[in-house]
């Protein structure tokens, strides 16, 4: 984007975390924001301190998600900018349930392609638009202890790649947003063992991401690394698998994760 200020933004899950962080800083810069949130009066709180619009939506309806974005279009204008970040943590491996699978995939992939389906035809009459895709540096690599995560994690980059290629040419552009560990911390990441002490030392800010997020927006920058050392993994993940897989074993061995019994 070229500059963020007297632009329309949206941002989902605003109520809390990664996206109330968003809300804050977009508003901050002068944008024009709709926080939305399935908690509506946490967000309508949020988006009164700063500045911005607040509404519930639940990110898993479709329908209410094309409302939102007239009702949007019509209130503030045009939007140049929707942030998809809303989603869940889900920790476990396979015993997890098929309704945990299912409501894992609803929010963290169906919600991404409601809004695409809502907002692109309108950015791509007007040739322009900026779509940014809150996955998680488990979507690049992988989570230990939290399978359903880290599968939908991984499709939602599939996703922002294949917008990317697909629209790329006609004036949208689309960012991959891939923090590793965020304070205040989900519950995914205390999955027993020495998992949680290990997060808490990596984690970053919410004020950081969104430093994070407004340099990658800006630059018109794919994927948006709060974790610089997050680039390097995934290289080494690509270049040499089994060395990157033994790897986490040994960390996963370290930080004593156990899974859970599968019956
Ligand atoms: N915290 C981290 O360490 C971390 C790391 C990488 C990626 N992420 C991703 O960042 C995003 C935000 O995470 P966070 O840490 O800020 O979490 P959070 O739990 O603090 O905030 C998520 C917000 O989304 C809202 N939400 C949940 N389901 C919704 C639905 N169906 N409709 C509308 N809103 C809904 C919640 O009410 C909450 O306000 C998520 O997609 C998460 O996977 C987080």
């Amino acid at each position: 984007m070229d500059g963020l200020a007297g632009r329309v933004a949206v941002v989902t899950g605003g109520a809390s975390g990664i996206g109330r962080g968003l809300v804050e800083r977009l508003s901050a810069e002068g944008m024009r924001v709709m926080a939305v949130d399935i908690d509506g009066d946490a967000v309508a709180d949020v988006a009164a301190a700063a500045g911005a619009v607040g509404r519930r939506l639940d990110v898993t309806d479709g329908p209410a998600t094309g409302a939102l974005v007239a009702e949007v279009e019509a209130e503030l204008g045009p939007i140049d900018l929707f942030c998809m970040n809303a989603g869940i943590a889900t920790a476990g491996g396979v015993e997890l349930s098929d309704a945990e699978w299912q409501r894992t995939w609803d929010v963290n992939v169906m919600a991404h392609v409601h809004a695409v389906r809502a907002v692109l035809p309108g950015m791509l009459a007007r040739g322009s638009g900026h779509l940014l895709h809150t996955a998680s540096a488990a979507g690049l690599l992988t989570n230990i202890g939290a399978a359903a995560y880290a599968v939908t994690k991984h499709a939602v980059v599939a996703l922002a790649e294949w917008l990317a290629v697909t629209y790329g040419d006609r004036g949208i552009t689309v960012s991959c947003l891939c923090p590793q560990f965020v304070a205040p911390m989900l519950d995914v990441f205390d999955v027993g063992g020495e998992m949680r002490a290990w997060v808490d030392g990596l984690a970053v800010t919410t004020e950081e991401v969104a430093d994070a997020v407004v340099e990658g927006l800006l630059d018109a920058r794919f994927y948006i690394l709060p974790h610089p050392d997050v680039a390097g993994y995934y290289a080494s993940r690509a270049a040499e698998p089994e060395r990157w897989l033994a790897g986490m074993r040994k960390l996963q061995a370290r930080l004593s994760y156990q899974p859970p019994s599968l019956g």
